[in-house]
């Protein structure tokens, strides 16, 4: 089980659309997910179609008492879409923040990684939703997690408040006794400006390796779906939101295969071993089978809908070729080759696909 805060004390930052959609994308792959709403505001719960004014219960009754005499988690947990839950906020965890200040209650920042801990059946991803300020309730999710994710708006500067918040975070690993991995996620990305372009390589300048290669671009439909309560990944999976959240959800997922981890970060373009060409006319995949009746393409890029989109060129000697646009992301796809579906020969990075079998993969950045 890996447990993720997404925590940054800047409000609107995309801290809420990270976990809702990065959620939606983990579960899609096959991964059970809890995402846990630590905020107040409840944003999180809203953006996954449940509305914390109709319910009894929430986080409240899990971290209000002592673990003796408190809620369990599974006692508040709602399911929201297929392979993810959701433990939901509800207004009055504002009042916990200061009951518990002001009680010094004992292990009060530690009651969510004991509830965590309690569970019976543990889940892949835990991702806890942080409110815009470094309290208790901050603090349970930092003791909680081992990795935090840091979502940096790069449409104005906001470098100053990085540092600061890197500080903090390094100063709670004292006080709670374990480090954390920390991550910046560039998030509200306009390549447009000028001014977020500079200010992005400004972030990657400074922070280097703790800044993951997938950038989250504006995207209408992120704000669409948090408004809707579905996640990225159930409203359109066509989307910029959805590939870019997406490729973060690899990122993440490659993060403790090292030969992967490798791979993520050594490729900045497509190698021209794996027979893929980035032109303006699109990226080319070549396939090469003389006996091949028919190759098709399928990818997360066309919804798994065999040559949707795919622009196709074939020859006589057996050599396809799949000319599809796509923008900088990480992409899993499977030729379609006579009915039966196989992964690029040339290519040899795969994973485990989510229904089984493997998939390519392929990033372009
Ligand atoms: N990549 C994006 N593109 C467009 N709008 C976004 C994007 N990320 C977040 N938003 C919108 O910006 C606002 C703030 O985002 P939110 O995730 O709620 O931030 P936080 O939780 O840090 O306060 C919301 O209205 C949200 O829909
Ligand atoms: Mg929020």
């Amino acid at each position: 089980m890996r447990c993720i805060a997404v925590m940054n004390q800047k409000g609107g930052c995309g801290k809420t659309t990270t976990v809702v959609s990065l959620a939606g994308c983990l579960a899609s792959e096959g991964h059970r997910v809890l995402v846990v709403d630590m905020d107040p505001q409840g944003h999180a719960t809203l953006g996954l179609g449940i509305d914390p004014e109709e319910l009894d219960e929430n986080l409240y009754e899990v971290l209000a008492e002592t673990p003796e005499t408190a809620a369990r988690l599974e006692e508040v947990i709602v399911n929201a879409a297929t392979n993810l839950d959701v433990a939901p906020s509800g207004m009055i965890l504002s009042a916990l923040e200061q009951k518990l200040s002001a009680e010094g209650a004992r292990g009060r920042t530690e009651r969510l990684s004991s509830a965590i801990e309690r569970l019976e059946e543990p889940y892949d991803f835990v991702l806890v939703d942080c409110p815009p300020n470094v309290g208790v309730l901050t603090f349970n999710a930092l003791r909680a997690a081992s990795e935090v994710v840091v979502p940096l708006e790069t449409s104005y500067f906001a470098l100053h408040g990085v540092a600061k918040l890197l500080e903090t975070v390094s100063l709670l690993e004292d006080r709670i006794g374990h480090q954390l991995n920390v991550r910046i996620l560039p998030t509200m990305f306009d390549g447009r400006t000028r001014f977020a372009k500079r200010a992005l390589a400004e972030v990657r300048e400074t922070y280097k390796d703790l800044v993951y290669d997938t950038v989250i671009r504006q995207n209408v439909r992120l704000r669409e779906a948090v408004q809707r309560g579905l996640t990225i990944a159930d409203l359109d999976r066509r989307s910029y939101g959805f590939v870019d959240y997406m490729s973060l959800a690899l990122e993440i997922l490659f993060d403790r295969d090292e030969e992967l981890q490798e791979l993520v970060s050594s490729i900045t373009e497509p190698d021209p071993e794996v027979q893929v060409d980035g032109s303006d006319k699109g990226v080319v995949f070549t396939y090469k089978d003389s006996r091949a009746g028919s190759v098709q393409l399928a990818g997360d890029f066309n919804n798994w809908v065999p040559d949707l989109d795919v622009e196709t060129r074939s020859n006589p000697d057996g050599i396809w070729e799949k000319v599809v646009r796509l923008g900088p992301g990480v992409y899993q796809y499977r030729y379609f080759v006579d009915g039966e579906w196989r992964p690029d020969p040339s290519n040899p990075r795969r994973v485990e696909g989510p229904a089984g079998g493997l998939n390519s993969v392929l990033i372009i950045s």
